[in-house]
């Protein structure tokens, strides 16, 4: 897992690792620093013999959000930083992974059941950064004018299929994780929540609906758009999603794999909890709450499994979600897909005790919870329960649109 992180930086210079491209977005090479004190801040500090940190200035630049752990570097200012450099950042990975493996090594049973809890969030937690680490290279490399490929090759082109539906049972049902495995502390207590009968799109909304949209004056419409929306579409000019551009009357976008011509079949990516609300309405449908995403997957035992176009296809990008197959399509991977839930904490929730409860719980205010994973979530990062969360109007995240339907009281 930490070899994946420098093979997804592999093909990035020094240069590419140290831009920040606007203040959500952060330098590669700081995605690989941070994960890297996070084992050094919550394995490595409290438990290796003799711990002294690899640089004392390391905790200040690599610290996220941490209050517990100390003050930190200013978010926004992440990319003025030209020292460490990107190789100087590689030693310190090299340094805390020899520490970190010969610490494991030494533990008794006992002493790394106890650890092994820790250990694991910081596995998951540097799965996260890996797919920020693609969401932000995506952006930095979009802004220049050479348009440079990250990695991959356009899918074939191809005609997007009807719309289907698939029928969802309502009634009192479960949500939360309660499987085997993994999950963050924000996916608990599962608990039971009531749910009418409704329906799912049974495949993600694709570019070329949106195309519809916009004709049809979706960016121009206040009607279709919540308030606060309608107020970002005036501030910021929105016409379009995050990463297309019109040259000459056609529709390009910006990809990891380079600038192409719009693809209609495939789904749309890079729009805001408001622009998947706005098209909701104009389609005359909604977005699904997150209780219904995850009730519906459950549902379908064709999701038993957890597979889709994840990063591990390579594609690094949403494909086209292929024929009908009268169940849910495109539920793992491609792109998170807006729910119309705030992201709140479950009823029962409670954070960790100390630094590591300020992971997840702290973010629980005017953010939307996101459902399901993109292609460039991690395989093994993606589960039913799983609650991806951003504030309503950010774009540079790889997110995308299902549609519901129905869930009223007869
Ligand atoms: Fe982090």
């Amino acid at each position: 897992m930490r070899g994946h992180t420098e093979r997804l930086a592999a093909p990035l210079s020094p240069e590419d690792q140290t831009v920040q491209s606007m203040p959500d977005v952060s330098p590669t090479k700081w995605h690989r620093a941070h994960v890297t004190w996070f084992f050094e801040t919550f394995v490595l500090a409290d438990n290796e013999a003799g711990f002294a940190p690899y640089q004392d200035q390391y905790w200040f630049l690599f610290n996220s959000y941490y209050e517990a752990v100390g003050p930190r570097y200013n978010r926004a200012e992440r990319g003025v930083i030209s020292r460490p450099g990107a190789h100087d950042v590689g030693r310190y990975r090299g340094n805390v992974d020899e520490r970190f493996r010969t610490l494991v090594d030494g533990l008794d049973q006992g002493s790394l059941d106890k650890l092994a809890g820790t250990i694991e969030l910081g596995f998951h937690h540097e799965q996260q950064h890996q797919e920020l680490l693609l969401m932000d290279i995506k952006h930095v490399l979009s802004l220049n004018p050479l348009q440079p490929v990250y990695a991959g090759a356009p899918a074939e082109r191809s005609e997007p299929d009807g719309l289907g539906w698939v029928d969802v049972e309502g009634g009192l049902v479960e949500i939360g994780h309660r499987d085997a495995g993994f999950s963050f502390d924000n996916e608990l207590p599962p608990h039971q929540v009531w749910l009418e009968p409704f329906r799912m799109a049974d495949r993600l909304v694709t570019n070329g609906e949106w195309l519809a949209f916009m004709a049809d004056g979706g960016y121009r419409r206040p009607e279709l758009w919540l308030s606060d929306g309608w107020a970002q579409v005036k501030t910021h000019g929105w016409a379009a999603p995050f990463y297309w551009i019109e040259l000459d009357g056609v529709w390009f976008e910006h990809t990891l794999h380079g600038t192409f011509p719009v693809d209609p079949g495939l789904p749309v990516s890079h729009v805001s909890h408001y622009e998947a609300d706005a098209y909701a309405a104009w389609a005359g449908k909604r977005l699904p709450t997150e209780a219904e995403w995850e009730h519906a997957v459950r549902s379908d035992d064709a999701q038993a499994e957890v597979a889709g176009n994840l990063a591990d296809t390579e594609t690094y990008h949403p494909r086209a979600a292929g024929p009908s197959t009268g169940r849910l399509r495109q539920v793992y991977g491609d792109c998170w897909e807006w729910t119309s839930s705030a992201y709140l904490p479950y009823p029962g929730f409670h954070p960790a005790a100390g630094a590591i409860g300020e992971y997840n719980g702290k973010f629980m205010s005017n953010q939307m919870v996101l459902r399901g994973g993109c292609a460039l979530t991690p395989p093994g990062h993606a589960r039913a329960s799983y609650r991806n969360f951003f504030p309503p109007g950010a774009r540079w995240a790889l997110s995308g649109v299902r549609l519901a339907d129905g869930g009223v009281r007869a």
